[in-house]
């Protein structure tokens, strides 16, 4: 099982000895490829899902459904296998985070992020070059696979590179570089789109790009001093802390390096210990954040923006163009988020995105609800326009809260011995809800109709409450006290406190 991830929060240790060196910067951008292959992926389903090259050949019941019959609105696009093609990915990258924990203690961060690569290319060229509907989910699979180990692996890696007084802002950074795949793959669309008819193809392929050069500069890139350290290879890990940091003297670092794995590595079974009462605080609530993240209705827009964006009225072109716009809203709502996160703190954001999103999903409800009838009209042109400002409100306030911060506080809430195992659940919680809105949103928008956007909408109740009453803030706090400091203080979450096996004395890095 994987031994714990030595992290830190947010510049707790700033007697470090170290500069930001170049080298941790060129090992991040490469690291940082693995979430550009996760969002690219994001990107691109939707659009591919509703090209009519795409359809014609591998749906042919949908396509007939959308050109010829007399169309539901709401069900244009209602397959459950059309639904497959894009969910597929995530069960299959559930049950790799698992393995991939292991593998990422076991042959270190940066073997795992190749071995994912490696997978993710696979992927792309068995889609790309997908002859039938068994090639395509085979290659669905592979993909996951990749996106499995890249997302236990990456915020490690960037985690542990990391000078600790950046460290907070480049673990946003892992999520802005999915944005930054999620409009790439936007863009690409809206141009292979006219591209016939073999358009699709190329921005399956296109996949393989990011882990071309995942592969190829991890080449590059050292394994990190903690791994190597946890790993026995305690020189190496030495001359590699001395390298990233550019000093000579790294002693404090190692000896909390050293410490921290020593601690660590008495727990023998992180899993069982995740079970214990003291620990289901943090459990509880990484689990909640990302289980809630994608009750959000985030992905709905995100995989399936295009087909949404058809649904009230736009032709393929502004569909696509539309989605572009929200892919951009995406990745500079994000970089408020790094701005802003360590200044007015995690529970404000949360509860901030909360009002946004859930005044954004109500009017987006009440518009189709009145005017989208099943059969035979369109939205307005000034009503679609809404519609789409909408959705980029509903994307601005999920950017800066619940998106990056469904990732933050999972890695700064564990105490150490519990971290890594913990950090697995967070991961694979979220690919299964992913998979589950994946799966069901386009069912749900043709059984529903309108109504899924209220549905949505209550689930934000549910989560604004939960931030209210049962999140406490973690702002500012060391990971190393957060027992002491949050836990223990909290009306509600200190009842489990009193099993107090719980180490809090260990000191972390
Ligand atoms: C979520 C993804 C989502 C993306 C959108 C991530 O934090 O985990 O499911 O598609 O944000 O930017």
């Amino acid at each position: 099982m994987a031994p714990a991830v030595v992290v830190c929060g947010s510049g707790e240790n700033p007697e470090f000895e170290g500069r930001i060196t170049v080298y941790v910067i060129v090992c991040a951008i490469i690291a940082a490829f693995g979430g550009l292959m996760f969002g690219y992926d994001i990107g691109i389903s939707g659009g591919v899902t509703s090209m009519d090259d795409f359809l014609e050949k591998f749906f042919p019941a949908v396509y007939r459904k959308k050109r010829h019959a007399l169309p539901n609105n709401y069900c244009k696009y209602d397959n459950q296998s059309l639904q497959l093609f894009t969910s597929s990915l995530y069960l299959a990258a559930l049950s790799a985070s698992f393995i991939a924990s292991k593998v990422c203690s076991e042959a270190g961060r940066k073997h795992t992020m190749q071995i994912a690569s490696v997978f993710f290319f696979t992927g792309a060229i068995l889609t790309s070059g997908g002859v039938n509907i068994e090639m395509l989910i085979f290659g669905r699979i592979f993909l996951g696979f990749g996106v499995g180990f890249a997302n236990q692996a990456v915020p490690l890696f960037l985690s542990e590179m990391a000078p600790s007084r950046i460290r907070g802002a480049l673990n946003i950074s892992f999520q802005l570089f999915i944005t930054i795949g999620i409009l790439i793959a936007n863009l690409i669309n809206y141009f292979t789109s006219n591209i016939h008819p073999y358009g699709w193809r190329i921005s399956l392929a296109i996949a393989g790009l990011p882990a071309l050069m995942l592969c190829l500069g991890s080449i590059l890139i050292c394994e990190t001093p903690t791994s190597l350290i946890e790993r026995n290879k305690v020189e190496k890990g030495i001359k590699v802390l001395r390298k990233i940091r550019g000093v000579e003297d790294v002693d404090d670092e190692f000896d909390s390096i050293l410490n921290a794995c020593e601690m660590a590595r008495k727990v023998k079974d992180p899993f069982r210990k995740l079970m214990k009462p003291v620990s289901r605080p943090p459990l509880v609530i990484a689990i909640c954040l990302q289980v809630f993240q994608q009750f959000t209705g985030i992905n709905a827009i995100m995989f399936y923006a295009p087909v949404l964006f058809q649904t009230v009225g736009f032709g393929n072109q502004a569909a696509l163009l539309s989605s572009v716009i929200t892919g951009l809203v995406n990745v500079f709502s994000t970089v408020v988020s790094v701005y802003l996160v360590d200044t007015v703190g995690r529970r404000f954001l949360l509860l901030e995105g909360c009002v946004q999103m859930f005044i954004s999903q109500i009017i987006i409800g009440i518009i189709l609800l009145k005017d989208l009838k099943p059969v035979g009209n369109d939205l307005s042109k000034g009503e679609a326009i809404i519609v789409v400002m909408m959705v980029c409100v509903f994307v601005m306030g999920f950017a800066w809260s619940w998106g990056p911060l469904g990732w933050l506080i999972p890695s700064e809430t564990f105490p150490l011995e519990t971290r890594s195992a913990g950090f697995a659940f967070a991961v694979s919680s979220n690919m299964l809800f992913t998979f589950v809105v994946a799966q069901a949103f386009l069912s749900m928008l043709c059984r529903m109709q309108a109504r899924i956007f209220f549905f949505f909408a209550g689930w934000i109740v549910i989560m604004g409450v939960f931030t209210w009453f049962l999140l406490p803030e973690t702002k500012g706090v060391p990971v190393d006290s957060m027992v002491d400091k949050v836990w223990k203080q909290h009306w509600f979450w200190s009842c489990f406190m009193a099993d107090d096996d719980l180490r809090t004395d260990v000191k972390v890095v």
